[in-house]
């Protein structure tokens, strides 16, 4: 897909979310009349999670507030206030675990910073047939894996992780959607009004700010990210033809974003990841999408379900995001709190060409890296004559960019000492929370018993 580099200052796209105008919300009168009116049909809401539901019955969901859901399982999670509970999915192989340990590191740090006090819990989905090395000292909650197949195993000492895993993020929709099937029967899973889904790749910087209190209208807060483009010719009429009909709405509706970084009221998560689930699962049937979107395909269905269940997500793009940036594409932190390495940073000699520095999350693939759990290497000092790569046409390294590569081996340093690197065992044990278990048929069963639907 197109690089974000590209596009970093591209303009918010017309499928920006943004709170209604007077007017607009005038034009929706019908519509809520029609929400109103279907209140005494929100059962079919309160059904099972996971439960694929047609198109016809889509239009119910839409403002169905969470207080509903929030009373569940004899508990309720958090509604007001604007306090955050981050949430990750885990494979739980060393590649994702390394990352994990700088990002959980990461968010430690941030705790003690004046802000950090909102950011009151943090858990890791991991979705894995058994716990992991990290069970016992990050929060976890494990579920369930749709694909046993992706567990992994050395292939042989020091060498690489192997999957028989068709494609890493297979498990991931369906592991959250059986965590926030969970948090439908047992609500104290979630500490905090807002969660903030997010990616192993990704380290804090600073507290994350909620979009508004809870119990206020602000909409969800996400990322624009201009590869995820719904009305692309190529994929739009295969969109329309199944997953986002016309009668939907047009295709613009549907944000241009992904499931993370979004910062989103737990009963819109527990509205969403069903629906996920299930434009998800569509999306499979149509081979020329699965084939075209390949890796990006779950942040399509994400925003795609994102736009059948009408939940408004505002997005902010390149460096005004309050959320995240990506480097190498951006130029600093901009106003962001995270960065999110999805993409190698690397910077070369002018003098060669060859390569000075590296951040590559891709060389992290060996059992070793959990055993070492090393810092990486700091970039060179700034100085006229470095370039920075990859690609051909590689420009001359700026400082803010040599900067904000700095900032990110730090971070991701500091995070790895917080933890005690190698030693995390010893630092992270005491005061670990328990790992928990969720056997996925009981939470399927216990949502639907307490949802009074069989
Ligand atoms: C997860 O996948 C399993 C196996 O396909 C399925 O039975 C279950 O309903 C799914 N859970 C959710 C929450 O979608
Ligand atoms: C490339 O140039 C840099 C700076 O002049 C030098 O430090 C480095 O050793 C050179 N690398 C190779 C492979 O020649």
């Amino acid at each position: 897909m197109g690089s974000t580099a590209d596009h970093r200052e591209a303009p918010p796209h017309a499928a920006v979310r943004r709170p209604p105008s007077r007017q607009e919300l005038g034009s929706r009168l019908p519509w809520a009349l029609t929400v109103v009116l279907a209140v005494g049909l929100l059962y079919t809401w309160l059904a099972p999670a996971g439960q694929p539901a047609g198109v016809a019955n889509q239009q119910l969901h839409s403002g169905a507030a969470g207080t509903a859901a929030a009373s569940h399982g004899g508990g309720s999670w958090p509604t007001t206030g604007d306090t955050i509970h981050t949430i990750l999915a885990s494979n739980g192989g060393p590649y994702i675990n390394y990352q994990t340990l700088a990002l959980y590191g990461s968010w430690r740090r941030v705790r003690r910073m004046p802000g950090g006090e909102k950011m009151v819990a943090f858990t890791r989905i991991l979705h894995r047939t058994a716990h992991d090395e990290l069970s016992a000292f990050v929060p976890t909650v494990k579920v369930q894996p749709k694909h046993p197949e992706c567990d992994g195993r050395e292939a042989e000492p020091g060498r690489r992780w192997v999957t028989e895993c068709k494609w890493p993020p297979a498990n991931r929709i369906n592991a959250t959607a059986q965590f926030f099937q969970a948090v439908l029967a047992d609500p104290s899973l979630v500490k905090a009004p807002y969660l903030y889904y997010i990616e192993p790749d990704f380290l804090l910087v600073k507290p994350v700010v909620a979009p508004g209190p809870a119990e206020g209208a602000a909409p969800a807060l996400g990322f624009f990210y201009p590869n995820v483009f719904p009305e692309y010719p190529q994929w739009k009429d295969l969109i329309t033809r199944k997953l986002f009909p016309p009668g939907l709405g047009p295709l613009s509706a549907v944000p241009r974003s992904g499931p993370a970084p979004v910062v989103m009221r737990v009963a819109d998560w527990v509205r969403a990841a069903p629906r996920w689930v299930d434009i998800a699962d569509q999306m499979e049937t149509e081979p020329e999408l699965v084939k075209g979107l390949d890796w990006v395909r779950d942040m399509y269905s994400f925003c795609i379900a994102m736009a059948v269940e009408r939940i408004p997500l505002r997005l902010e793009g390149g460096m005004r995001s309050t959320l995240i940036v990506l480097p190498p594409a951006a130029n600093g932190l901009g106003s962001a709190t995270g960065l999110h390495y999805t993409y190698a940073s690397r910077i070369r000699w002018a003098a060669n060409a060859s390569l000075a520095w590296q951040f590559e999350k891709r060389a992290w693939t060996r059992q070793r890296i959990m055993e070492e759990v090393p810092p990486v290497p700091l970039p060179p000092p700034w100085q006229p004559g470095l370039l920075i790569g990859p690609g051909d046409n590689k420009p001359p390294l700026s400082k803010e960019q040599h900067e904000l590569f700095t900032l990110l081996a730090e971070t991701f340093n500091r995070g790895l000492e917080e933890v005690g690197g190698k030693n995390f065992r010893e630092v992270l044990g005491p005061g670990a929370e328990p790992a928990r278990e969720i056997p996925a048929p009981a939470a399927a069963a216990a949502a639907a018993a307490t949802s009074g639907v069989g």
